[in-house]
């Protein structure tokens, strides 16, 4: 038995979205955690991309989200070894954390003969999120478990989001790392110190994400795009670009991408770029040639629209 979940990417809103403006997740389907069960004499879960092994009672975040899956389903402990592993980079904003939570809880449910409410399985997950991250947004844990796009607000309910025709995207990471913690406190200065500058900008990306839900939803990728490419000039204004993303943005444009942006914290990390679908290997292999680290495609499939 297999268990699954996917991973997620920001497509529009970053950074604008800790002032309270809009942003826009999607699930990353092609890039799963997996959570493989087999019968054994103990309950443990095998980390196979650290070789670690996880028991229970433990202080592993892993060993955490079994104890509250095993309560939430109240389910007696399952004599089976969990072997997880993901196809998700980790710590590259693509939410390789809480994919494999997600796709462990539903391991553990599948042990135990159990279905997960969806609602209290995201709540599972966003419990061990915070034990890795702090204080997260939630964003995270929701697509994921969803993988559905996500429309989010800070401190609003999270909706799903109404996509009218399938998107097609290229994902490349530009190899440097560059902790979100420090970009978001970049922009944090740059607000306080400039904020007649900074303040505009803000409004600004909140007011293209709030276009760019109008364009899923009406299935207009070229509009989209537009939106996407305006994003990343005010991100570009907000000092969160950098010379190696920028040289990325450039060759996807160059080669016929209807959009492109970076994703996530910035100065660092992935960009996407909105293609069609015939493009998309001729894009990916020129990000590649560009100095791209990885890069691969996704699609956004077509949805109908959900209040969670
Ligand atoms: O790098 P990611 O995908 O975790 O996204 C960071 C998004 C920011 O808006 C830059 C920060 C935040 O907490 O929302």
């Amino acid at each position: 038995m297999q268990a699954s979940a996917s991973a997620k990417i920001i497509l529009m809103g970053e950074h604008a979205v800790v002032y309270g403006t809009p942003s826009i997740a999607m699930p990353i389907t092609e890039l799963r955690a997996w959570a493989e069960v087999n019968p054994a004499e103990q309950f443990q879960i095998e980390a196979l991309d650290t070789g670690q092994t996880i028991r229970l009672g433990g202080n592993e975040p892993l060993a955490r989200l079994a104890e509250l899956s095993l309560q939430a389903l109240k389910a007696d402990v399952p004599q089976v070894r969990i072997s997880l592993r993901a196809d998700i980079p980790i710590a590259s904003g693509l939410g390789s954390g809480a994919a494999l939570s997600t796709a462990l809880a539903r391991a553990i449910a599948l042990a135990c003969g159990r279905d997960w409410d969806v609602e209290v399985l995201n709540n599972v997950v966003y419990q061990v999120e915070k034990l890795y991250h702090g204080t997260p947004s939630g964003v995270d844990n929701t697509v994921i478990v969803y993988e559905k796009p996500i429309w989010f607000v800070r401190q609003r309910p999270i909706e799903t989001l109404d996509v009218g025709t399938d998107f097609h995207f290229v994902v490349a990471d530009t190899g440097i790392p560059a902790p979100t913690y420090e970009s978001v406190g970049a922009v944090r200065r740059l607000l306080e110190t400039k904020p007649e500058y900074v303040r505009p900008i803000i409004d600004n990306i909140g007011y293209l994400t709030e276009q760019a839900r109008s364009c899923l939803a009406r299935g207009e990728a070229e509009e989209l795009g537009h939106r996407m490419n305006a994003n990343q000039e005010c991100l570009r204004q907000l000092t969160v670009s950098s010379d190696e993303l920028e040289n990325l943005i450039r060759v996807a444009r160059n080669h016929g991408a209807l959009g492109a942006k970076l994703s996530g914290g910035g100065r660092g990390g992935n960009m996407l770029a909105l293609v069609f679908e015939q493009d998309a290997e001729k894009i990916r292999l020129a990000l590649l040639s560009a100095g791209a680290r990885r890069a691969f495609v996704t699609r956004l499939a077509r949805t109908g629209e959900r209040k969670l």
